[in-house]
């Protein structure tokens, strides 16, 4: 069902966007991709077996966002599937101690940026009368874990922005839904720990994280049911993880 539709990705150089675009192309999707580091995005296209037009965007940027959206080519403005997945977490630390200039990168992607890039697709959406949005959560948007209060926040605000796009085009053909998943092992904690590749590595230390393909597989799921069927939420953890606090380690 996902052949030939129109797939736009954010966040597509690294990690879980990486891994959807590589599983919509699979799935004969045509894709959208960004990011702001755009020579990954010009490599990666050259490796997916499907059209796909790439662009560098910083969705912190709402004119940008604005722009590159409206800027579309028509034969790339009927978007069908929007994965908002560009987001990151910058510093663990208590919030009494934490550096306002991680809040800002968190707040300013994962909730700013996500309402900029739903509110430049969403409209062509309802006027079609047909779409999906996937925003893609976190079980850190569920439970808050120790010195990730801004994070967490951010996620939380991800879920009530959900519920609160599927409320608001509610019998407009679109579907709103998100992936949370748990652990994943992709280039998040070395953007956390600002480059510390070491101490992110000891993050998936004795245990088995989800990869970035696990997640990939759900969210092709979510995007290729029937459409009377919106999948609300997929929760996905790693069987070596219980909460957003409790693994089972190994070592
Ligand atoms: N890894 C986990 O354990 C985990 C668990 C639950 C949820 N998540 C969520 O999954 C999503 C993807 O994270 P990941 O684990 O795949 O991490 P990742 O490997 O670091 O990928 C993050 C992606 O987001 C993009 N991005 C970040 N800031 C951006 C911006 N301002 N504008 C445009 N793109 C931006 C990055 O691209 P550029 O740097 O090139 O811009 C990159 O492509 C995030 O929303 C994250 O919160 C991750």
């Amino acid at each position: 069902m996902l052949v030939d539709t129109t797939v736009f990705i954010t966040g597509a150089t690294s990690g879980i966007g990486r891994s959807c675009a590589e599983a919509f192309a699979r799935a004969g999707a045509r894709l959208l991709l960004c990011g702001r580091r755009a020579d990954r995005l010009a490599k990666l296209a050259a490796t997916l077996d499907t059209e796909v037009h790439v662009f560098g965007l910083d969705v912190q940027d709402r004119d940008a966002v604005s722009a590159a959206v409206e800027g579309l080519d028509p034969d790339w403005a009927g978007i069908d599937v929007l994965v908002s997945n560009a987001g990151l977490a910058a510093g663990l630390a208590p919030l009494h101690e934490g550096d306002p200039e991680d809040w800002d990168r968190m707040i300013d992607t994962n909730v700013k940026g996500l309402l900029y890039v739903t509110r430049a697709v969403v409209p062509g959406m309802v006027t079609r009368g047909r779409g999906h949005v996937i925003n893609i959560g976190s079980i850190a948007g569920h439970e808050t874990y120790p010195n990730g209060a801004v994070y967490c926040a951010s996620k939380a605000a991800v879920d009530r922005i959900t519920q609160g796009l599927r409320l608001d085009t509610l019998g407009s053909g679109v579907r709103v839904s998100t992936v949370d998943p748990g652990m994943v092992e992709t280039e998040f904690s070395v953007v956390r720990f600002h480059g510390d590749a070491e101490r992110a590595e000891q993050v998936y230390q004795d245990l088995d994280p989800l990869t970035p393909d696990d997640v990939a597989e759900a969210v092709v799921w979510v995007a290729d049911r029937p459409s009377h069927v919106q999948v609300a939420q997929v929760v996905l953890l790693p069987s070596d993880q219980a909460s957003a606090t409790r693994f089972a380690r190994r070592g």
